[in-house]
């Protein structure tokens, strides 16, 4: 190996930034060189291209986003798009590139991987719904920020005895939804891998601790249910109290990184250095039960992970 491209694909996520330092200052530690591909593969077909020295990671560490941009690609999905990004790694004596992202991120990386291109893929994204990982780089980050925001929406709901509806984000996992129902306190997580649709439930779940004195009910509902301000509607409709809906948004997806997020998106930026550097591919870095590991892509595609069980009924348990 001896030049390393690094990129960043699909959402953004904070800490990103974080791990482009660690594979471009591991990277020049080795004696690599380090070019970044901005805007994922998107950009990568695009020749967009530039040479990274360590100047052009100070001061990023604390950063939201990522400096190197980010985009899904659709042309990079056919075969002749693959091809081409191939060629274009090798026209610009690219033999190694770090892919930070999610899943659709790492069937990319695969791709380039099977054309003779070494790729690590580091998992990055706000969902934590990458399933050979019990960490995402940027998850942490965002369930502190709509903790906050929740913290925020409970004080004013409590004043007014309101049921207050927050969304956050997950289109496809209900990781921060559950995380911040937990440490939130709410009354109610809706999350689109254990929620069965009855909203009556929910509504005698409101009139009942109505009636026990409550003076607020948080709902903490996962981007993937959504509907929350029509849900909101109909709760105050048919029980009379009144009910607020709140979509926290994109707000989750920026900010600066946490301590965690910076420091584990160090270490996978640094690994991924380190794998390039002893000739593997088509790996993927992932942190499982308290260790730092790496798995096939292939295989890690495979696998499937769900939302714990314990959590769940936990959450449940600790709202009554
Ligand atoms: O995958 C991260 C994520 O923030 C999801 O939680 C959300 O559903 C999606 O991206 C939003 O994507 P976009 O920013 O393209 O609207």
């Amino acid at each position: 190996i001896k030049t390393i491209g690094v990129l960043t694909s699909g959402g953004d996520a904070p800490g990103m930034n974080a791990a482009i330092r660690a594979v471009v200052r591991t990277a020049l530690a080795n004696g690599l060189k380090v070019k970044g591909i901005r805007r994922g593969f998107s950009g990568l077909l695009e020749e967009d291209i530039v040479d990274m020295d360590g100047k052009s990671v100070s001061d990023t560490i604390q950063r939201g986003g990522t400096i190197l941009y980010t985009a899904r690609s659709k042309e990079f999905m056919t075969s002749e798009g693959q091809d081409k990004g191939a060629e274009i790694c090798r026209k610009h004596g690219i033999d190694g590139v770090v892919v930070i992202g999610g899943d659709g991120s790492f069937q990319g990386a695969e791709k380039l991987a099977a054309r003779g291109i070494n790729t690590i893929g580091l998992p990055g994204t706000i969902d934590l719904d990458i399933s050979c990982t019990d960490y995402t780089i940027g998850f942490d980050t965002a369930v502190n920020t709509a903790m906050e925001a929740i913290d925020k929406v409970r004080d004013t709901s409590t004043s007014h005895e309101r049921c207050s509806i927050i969304e956050v984000m997950g289109r496809n996992a209900g990781y921060i939804a559950l995380w911040c129902g937990i440490a939130n306190g709410a009354e109610d997580i809706l999350i689109t891998e254990r929620y069965d649709h009855n909203e009556q439930n929910i509504i005698d779940n409101i009139i009942h601790r109505k009636q026990i004195g409550k003076t607020h009910h948080i709902i903490v509902n996962a981007e993937g249910i959504g509907d929350s301000y029509g849900m909101a509607k109909r709760i105050e409709a048919a029980t009379g109290i009144e009910t607020r809906a709140t979509i926290i948004g994109h707000i989750q997806r920026g900010g600066s990184p946490t301590c965690r997020d910076r420091v584990y998106a160090s270490i996978m930026g640094s690994l991924a250095v380190d794998l390039l550097c002893k000739g593997a591919s088509n790996r993927v870095v992932g942190y499982r039960d308290g260790e730092f590991v790496d798995y096939d892509i292939k295989e890690a595609l495979a696998m499937s992970k769900d939302i714990d069980q314990y959590m769940y009924d936990m959450a449940k348990r600790l709202s009554r």
